[in-house]
Order: C-alpha cells, then sequence, then structure tokens
C-alpha cells in the first residue's frame, strides 16, 4: 500500500535546471536570478515592490522595524494561525490582541471594532489554509481608525478575494516559500510585497545590513539576504503557481463532493478563491480518525493543535488575555487532509473512502 503524504514538493528537469545555472553563474546573493524572481513577483501580485527575505519571520521583522513598531503598541491578529505570525511584533515590543475565527478559519471582523484600543496601530489577518480573510471589511475598519494592514499571504499565494490577488489589498502583504507552502523555493525564504516606496526602500536596506550602496551603511541592519539559487528555483516554481493551484481547487471540489454530510467540510464565501493550501475538514473523533487514517497509510497534520493566545511565550508575558471559544473549539477538532499540486485524484479518492469508512458510511 502506497503511502499518500500531506504535501509534496515539485521537482522537475527544470527546476534542476535552473539551480544548476544560479550555481554556474558565480553569483550567490541577491543577483540577477533574485532581481527578476521580484520583479516577477511584483508583476503577479499587482504591488510595486517585492523584496525578498530570507523567510516571512524576517522580512516581518524588517517591515515591522520600518514602521517604527514600538513597546506599548498593539496589533490585532488571529490566535489561530502559524506562531510566526506574531514573532516580529512581539520582538518589537508590540502586544498581539487576540480575536477569534468565523467558520472559514479567518479572523472574524465582526469582533474587529471591539479589539480597538488608543494603542492599536495594525490588523494583521491570516488568509488561513489558502481561504481570504474578508480584507474590504477589515480595510474599512483600519481605514476609519487609521491602522495598517498586513495580509499574512503564507499560506494563500495566487488566492484572490474579489478578483484580487492576496497581497495587493492590504497596505502590505507577507509571502512564505517553505518547502510545504503553495509556491515554495525548496527551502527557507519569504517576501514583502507593497505600494509603500518608503516602506520598501527601508526594508531593503534593513535586510541588507542598512547599506543603500556597498560601502555606505545608512542605519544598523541584518542580513535578511535571499540567495540565487532559490531565486532561480522560485522562479520556475511561480510559473507552475496558477496550475498547481486549480489542481488544489478541484482536489477540495472532490473532498467537499464526497465528504459534505459525513464530516465538517470547510465553506468558501462566494467572493472567495481559495488556493486550499490545506483542506482542513472537523470531527469530534478527530484523533481516532487520525489514527484510523495513519494505519490506513494516509499522513494528516492538525493546524494547529495549540491555540497561541495559550502558548508558554504568549501567556508568560501577554496574561490575562481573554478566552477565544471558537478557537479552543476548533482546535480539538481540526485534522487537515492530504493535499498538494501534483495529487492523483484516485489518492483523493481513497481518502475520501477511508472517511467514509471511519464515518460508518
Ligand atoms: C500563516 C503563516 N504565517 C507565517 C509563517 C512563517 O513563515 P516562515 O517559516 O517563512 O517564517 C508561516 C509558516 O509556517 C505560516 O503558515
Amino acid at each position: 500500500m502506497q503511502r499518500i503524504p500531506l504535501s509534496k514538493c515539485f521537482v522537475d528537469a527544470e527546476v534542476e535546471a535552473a539551480a544548476l545555472r544560479a550555481l554556474r553563474s558565480g553569483q550567490y546573493i541577491l543577483s540577477q536570478e533574485c532581481q527578476a524572481f521580484e520583479a516577477e513577483l511584483a508583476a503577479y501580485t499587482g504591488t510595486r515592490h517585492a523584496i525578498l527575505g530570507s523567510s516571512w519571520t524576517m522580512i516581518v521583522y524588517a517591515l515591522h522595524r520600518a514602521q517604527g513598531l514600538k513597546p506599548g503598541d498593539e496589533v490585532i491578529v488571529p490566535s489561530h494561525t502559524a506562531f510566526p505570525t506574531m514573532e516580529p511584533l512581539i520582538h518589537c515590543g508590540a502586544r498581539p490582541v487576540f480575536i477569534d475565527i468565523d467558520d472559514t478559519y479567518c479572523l472574524d471582523v465582526d469582533q474587529l471594532e471591539s479589539r480597538i484600543t488608543a494603542r492599536t496601530v495594525g490588523i494583521l489577518p491570516v488568509h488561513l489554509y489558502g481561504h481570504p480573510a474578508d480584507l474590504d471589511r477589515v480595510l474599512g475598519v483600519a481605514a476609519k481608525h487609521h491602522l495598517w494592514v498586513l495580509e499574512d499571504c503564507a499560506q494563500a499565494q495566487g488566492a484572490k478575494y474579489k478578483g484580487k490577488t492576496v497581497g495587493s489589498l492590504g497596505h502590505f502583504g507577507a509571502f512564505s516559500f517553505f518547502p510545504s507552502k503553495n509556491l515554495t523555493v525548496l527551502g527557507d525564504g519569504g517576501c514583502l510585497v507593497t505600494n509603500d516606496d518608503a516602506i520598501a526602500e527601508q526594508v531593503r536596506m534593513l535586510r541588507n545590513h542598512g547599506r543603500k550602496d556597498k560601502y555606505h551603511h545608512e542605519l544598523p541592519g541584518f542580513n535578511i539576504r535571499f540567495n540565487e539559487v532559490q531565486g532561480a528555483i522560485g522562479r520556475v516554481m511561480l510559473k507552475h503557481l496558477d496550475r498547481f493551484n486549480e489542481h488544489r481547487r478541484a482536489i477540495a471540489a472532490r473532498y467537499r463532493q464526497r465528504l459534505d454530510g459525513i464530516i465538517g467540510v470547510p465553506p468558501e464565501r462566494p467572493w472567495a478563491r481559495a488556493v486550499y493550501h490545506m483542506f482542513v475538514v472537523r470531527s469530534p473523533q478527530r484523533d481516532a480518525l487520525q489514527k484510523f487514517l495513519k494505519e490506513r497509510g494516509i499522513d494528516t497534520g492538525i493546524h494547529y493543535p495549540v491555540p497561541n493566545h495559550q502558548q508558554p511565550a504568549v501567556t508568560a508575558k501577554f496574561s490575562p488575555i481573554p478566552p477565544l471559544p471558537r478557537t479552543e473549539a476548533a482546535v480539538k477538532e481540526i485534522l487537515s487532509l492530504p493535499i498538494h499540486g501534483e495529487m492523483a485524484m484516485s489518492d483523493v479518492d481513497r481518502v475520501c473512502d477511508a472517511v467514509a469508512e471511519f464515518c460508518g458510511r
């Protein structure tokens, strides 16, 4: 019996040739491949600037430093996300103000205004599992209260909100290229996209030791640079992104068609074009289901079992934090089923058969 992995990276002859081309170029850091990849990412997203960095976490840290995020500032963020979403702001001394989720697992916009205080400076919506958050409403609240919006697009490269590519709607958007992501560079990597010229210039400097040119350092910065081999790989991956996302959507449609009514399946809003980084089902018997699938050679994941407002790194610093009932209920029931850009429909059916068998159908 062939094991069905939760996700899988694409590597073909063109990817290998791109890596080799970069290896043989004699240029290794922030050179032609990286510049071309940045231009292609900006064009794909529809923003003026795309700034590559060593990870989502580090390029967002550079962003927050460029924004002047400081102790006492508050940023509204859903608890139900990967822990890194809030790491950069915590490193700046700011406070994450947690908000609950709706049934798409994105932030519940109805609660947004009630979380705003005189110290709030920004909102950090996460397009979790590849489903866009309700950005018009987020941006409406942000405009009313003069807040910035950073879209966490780590799981949503290529997703669309009312026809627009995510990352281009907020003031800032950030991508991750970690191997499991929809768009990967087969290693760590990230990218900030924005139309803000001044912040883009600051982030570019902070990424590379505060330099404007080789010998002039305008400010103390960091090394958050990107390399040519991964730039070359990313350029090939970007060409395939839409096709892989389409396939992910077809897999999600099959899961939904076969599993709706058997187990809890996620909704997709009419204005959303989700890209299904994960296909997350819900069951009160989640742990038993995960074991049952494992025994049948099917890998699954839990994204995420511990809500961030209950993580020791957070509670030690920011207690007391009010409860978030929907998040706390979801983390006990969610299970991510296998999905990736090349998954065979016969494997999708095998997963559906096993889930149906577990549910007695
Ligand atoms: C929603 C979300 N935000 C941020 C990150 C951080 O990305 P990176 O690992 O590139 O720093 C991840 C990746 O785990 C993520 O899934």
